[in-house]
This record gives C-alpha cells, structure tokens and sequence, in this order.
C-alpha cells in the first residue's frame, strides 16, 4: 500500500502545486501568488499529500471563520486519482475543523462536476442553493453545499465510518 504523508502546505510546495493546478483547470486555474498569499493567510489552512518521494499528488484550502469553514480549493493530480486521496485531505481538514471548534462546512462546486459532488455527498454534504453564473470563464452555475452540524452524531459517525475506510493508501497525517 502507497504511503502518503499529509502536511501544511509551504512556500516550496507552491511550483509542484501550481503544476497540478494547471492540469487540473487548464482553463480557469488559479495564480502561483493566489497560492503564495493564501498559506501566508491565517485564517486559511492549506495541506498537500506527498508520496514518499516527496511529490505532492494532492492539495486542499480551507478558509476557517468563527464556527464556519469554506474549501477554497481541492484537487488530485489526474495520475492519482481514485486512491481516496481527496479522502485524506478531506479528513484531515475536517480534523482540523473539530480543533477550531467549526461547526459547518461549506463550499461551492461546479453544477456539472459530479465526481466532487459526490465526494462531498459522501461526507454528507448537502447542497442547499445555487450561484447563478457564478464561473466567469463560462458562466456555469455553482451548487453551495453545506453540512449540519459536524458534532451531531450523523455527521461524527459518518465520518468515524469514513476514515475506518481509508484502505487504498496508508496516510500519515502530520500535526
Ligand atoms: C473530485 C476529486 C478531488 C476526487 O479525487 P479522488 O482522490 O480521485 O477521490 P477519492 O478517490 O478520494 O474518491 C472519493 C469519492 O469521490 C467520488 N468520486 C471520485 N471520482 C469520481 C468519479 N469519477 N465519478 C463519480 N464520483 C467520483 C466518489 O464518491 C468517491 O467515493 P467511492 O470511491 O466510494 O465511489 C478529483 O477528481 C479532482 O481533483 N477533480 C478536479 C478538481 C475538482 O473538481 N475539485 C473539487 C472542486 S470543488
């Protein structure tokens, strides 16, 4: 099984970073400063996977404000997809989020994007509106998803369900 280490993201991540950045959203991706100001934010929590060879496959943003966390951003670099890597980032900004004492989550994703509409279904997510136009590189509408609570039951023990599952890589989730 594939080891993978889950750590802040730093300033020297930041090229490796931008690099999936483009893969993934050839079209509309985000500026390597965009990434330089964001891990330079203190409201803002950002980690990448690493193999053991230190090459990030995976990142995720999330913004903590009061009891209300927004993902900012979270991709798999194409080649690494499916390892249930999006998993990992996710539990352990959901971790996180138990630390600060957040109690929702939200985020919007891309109506069309069913595989992250689905990974975030999975984490009981709900979607709970629509921005109309909101992409502006080709107007599609965004769905705002949200969670309950995260200390209600339903949520923790999805979540405890979740993490007993990870089996495709050994994650090793650094403090
Ligand atoms: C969405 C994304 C992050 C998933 O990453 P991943 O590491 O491949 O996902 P995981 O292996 O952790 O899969 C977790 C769940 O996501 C969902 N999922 C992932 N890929 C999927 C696909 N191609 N079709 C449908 N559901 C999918 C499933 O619910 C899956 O659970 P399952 O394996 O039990 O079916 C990845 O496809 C990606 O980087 N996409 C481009 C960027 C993006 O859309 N980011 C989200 C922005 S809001």
């Amino acid at each position: 099984m594939q080891k993978i280490n889950v750590l802040k993201m730093t300033k020297e991540d930041v090229e490796e970073v931008f690099e999936i950045e483009k893969l993934v959203h050839p079209n509309h991706h985000w500026s390597k400063d965009s990434f330089y100001n964001e891990i330079s934010n203190n409201l803002a929590h950002y980690y990448c996977s690493k193999d053991v060879n230190e090459k990030v496959l995976s990142y995720i943003g999330v913004w903590h404000i009061f009891e209300e966390a927004h993902i900012t951003t979270l991709a798999v670099h194409p080649e690494f997809r499916n390892l249930q890597l999006a998993q990992v980032l996710l539990i352990k900004a959901i971790e996180d989020c138990y630390k600060d004492m957040v109690k929702y989550i939200t985020l919007e994703v891309r109506e069309s994007n069913i595989p992250a509409i689905s990974l975030y279904e999975k984490f009981l997510f709900e979607s709970i509106g629509m921005r109309k136009n909101y992409y502006q590189d080709n107007g599609e509408n965004a769905i705002i998803m949200f969670t309950q609570n995260i200390w209600y039951d339903k949520f923790k023990n999805n979540f405890q369900t979740l993490k007993e599952n990870i089996n495709k890589v050994e994650a090793c989730y650094d403090e």
